[in-house]
């Protein structure tokens, strides 16, 4: 597989947490305080995103744009169709239209409480991609599926599901950019991470997978993010690993100071 250096990325997915007036002193100190950290840290920063609520995403917009801040933001879900009757949802033009580089799709909560279907991911995919917007896809076992399958069987046949759109993707020019999430079910919220060599045996099988679906380049530049209960204290050994290039953060994305050292600890990596 080619060399290729992939910029850290280390996300913040705030949930249903924060509001449009938390969000706007949210970005306002986190962006401070990662200016402060990059004069010990140089160019070695890691990209940052948040991922508010949609109802913070216009505020959130014009503050980044305003002060020229260097924090990128994204949607929590998108909806596979571009527009219609579907109430409550929200088009992938919508984010794009408010300069969303990112959107999560498939987070475990959204399979489970909203009961997302493989299928119905893999057209959110292609609606990401076809708005230009960067998607997230978030894959990870539940501790039945750990203890039925063993580690990696499920995130890559959910990886290998949500890639299946791509194949018949109409005027998508160039290689597709995405992300992936790695995001073990049993960690989320549970103060216990996985350990950097659980993450990294799924993150290096969900590598070969990218290879096998869509090519070694895109294996070589795609990031794969570890997100379970990732604090400051366990960052730096989660990206030692080779194939781990950064972060999906929940709970301790809420906390600016906690965040912005998460962030410092990341570094270029390559394969
Ligand atoms: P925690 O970091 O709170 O475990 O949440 C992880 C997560 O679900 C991020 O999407």
């Amino acid at each position: 597989m080619a060399k290729v250096k992939r910029v850290p990325f280390i996300a913040g997915n705030w949930k249903m947490n924060l509001d449009h007036l938390q969000s706007i002193a949210f970005v306002q100190k986190l962006a401070w305080t990662l200016k402060d950290a990059n004069h010990d840290f140089g160019v070695d920063g890691a990209e940052v995103a948040v991922f508010p609520p949609f109802t913070d995403l216009r505020s959130v917009q014009t503050l980044v744009a305003a002060d020229k801040l260097d924090v990128r933001f994204g949607g929590q879900d998108l909806s596979e169709h571009d527009s219609g009757a579907y109430t409550g949802e929200i088009s992938g033009a919508f984010l794009s239209s408010l300069d969303c580089r990112y959107v999560l799709v498939g987070h475990s909560e959204r399979r489970t409480m909203h009961g997302e279907t493989d299928e119905q991911l893999a057209r959110k995919v292609a609606a990401a991609l076809k708005h230009g917007l960067v998607p997230v896809l978030c894959v990870g076992e539940t501790a039945d599926d750990l203890e039925a399958h063993g580690p990696s069987a499920v995130p890559v046949a959910q990886l290998k599901a949500g890639l299946a759109g791509l194949a018949g993707l109409a005027g998508l020019s160039g290689t597709p950019e995405l992300v992936v999430a790695y995001e073990p079910v049993w960690a989320i919220g549970s103060g216990k991470a996985a350990t950097p060599e659980q993450a990294e045996q799924v993150a290096a099988r969900l590598r070969e997978t990218l290879a096998e679906v869509l090519g070694d380049d895109v294996a070589a530049a795609t990031r794969i993010l570890y997100g379970g209960s990732v604090k400051s204290s366990n960052i730096a050994s989660l990206m030692r690993e080779p194939n781990i290039d950064g972060a999906l953060v929940g709970g301790a994305s809420l906390d600016v100071a906690e965040f912005a050292s998460i962030s410092r600890f990341s570094k270029h990596v390559g394969t």
